[in-house]
């Protein structure tokens, strides 16, 4: 039987046994996640255990990167079932702050971060977005005091900000990108594909389609507009409204025109019927 990991869900109880892995000279692995965990989750538990004697998996649904019309109310909950999942991978402690926890009344600070943060991407569509996730990842990890912290590339821009968020503020951790999981069929794990009808999950896995085959094009040597250009209009033939399909610098995410100025990182976003998918590709 796996053991239930301990939950936490107060600063002063966090701290108490984050002083005790410190004071056994254990390092600590921090994973950042809102629940509704699948194996895209589960990976990041699995390297994190292989960098830390120590892992801790936060859990917290955070309102400030929701914008008012997204999907806060009904982003998917189950608690008891991260749990389980979360005893199954060895997971130490589960920090699983409330909303007045981590945002008591008067809290009025937040983080803005420029650079990759304002690239034209997901913070065109998002605009709330990062400043949320910025603000509150920062609070975890003064929070935890981890030695790294684990993040997904399927949050593309995400990994990018919070990578350069933690070098600009000399943040005493290192941020480890993990590879997306993915569905045999290629479509990434995200627990937003709850939300898919039959026909748009038969149909989702053209974004990864599209990625592969235009990175495979690009790195043959075609003209990247027209790769772009035209796996836009296939992602548009199955029935997604393109947010964006766009070559960006793997860094800074800065446009990119030729693969000399690489290396390029292609990225997706994009609707199909309610639900909003994003993927992303090295090429
Ligand atoms: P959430 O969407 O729950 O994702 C938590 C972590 O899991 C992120 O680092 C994300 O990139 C990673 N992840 C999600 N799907 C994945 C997949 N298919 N393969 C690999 N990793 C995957 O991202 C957030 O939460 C929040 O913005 C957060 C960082 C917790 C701040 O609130």
């Amino acid at each position: 039987m796996a053991q239930r990991p301990t939950v936490t869900r107060s600063i002063p109880a966090l701290r108490r046994i984050v002083q005790r892995f410190r004071d056994a000279g254990e390092r600590i692995a921090l994973v950042p996640t809102m629940g509704a965990l699948h194996a895209g989750h589960l990976t990041l538990v699995r390297e994190a255990r292989r960098r830390a004697r120590r892992v801790v998996v936060s859990i917290f649904v955070n309102p400030t990167q929701f914008a008012p019309h997204e999907d806060f109310a009904s982003y998917p909950r189950d608690f008891t079932a991260d749990l389980a999942a979360l005893g199954a991978a060895k997971a130490d402690l589960i920090w699983a702050p409330t909303a007045e926890v981590m945002y008591p009344s008067g809290f009025a600070t937040r983080i803005e971060p420029q650079g990759a943060a304002k690239a034209g991407l997901e913070d065109k569509f998002r605009p709330h977005f990062f400043g949320g996730v910025a603000t509150v990842v920062t609070k975890l990890f003064t929070q935890v005091a981890p030695d790294f912290a684990m993040f997904g590339q399927k949050d593309y821009q995400q990994l990018c900000v919070v990578t350069q968020m933690a070098k600009d503020l000399d943040l005493p951790l290192k941020i480890i990108g993990v590879p997306t999981v993915r569905e045999k069929d290629g479509l990434a794990l995200s627990s937003r594909n709850a939300y898919l009808s039959p026909a748009e999950r038969a149909v989702a896995p053209t974004l990864h389609r599209v990625l592969e085959a235009s990175a495979g094009r690009i790195k043959r040597g075609e003209p990247i507009e027209m790769v772009l250009e035209e796996g836009a209009a296939e992602i548009a033939h199955v029935g997604f409204a393109l947010d964006y399909l766009e070559a960006r610098h793997a860094v800074s995410l800065v446009p990119i025109a030729s693969p000399k100025d690489g290396p390029i990182r292609l990225l997706v976003a994009a609707k199909i019927g309610k639900t909003r998918l994003i993927d992303n590709l090295g090429v």
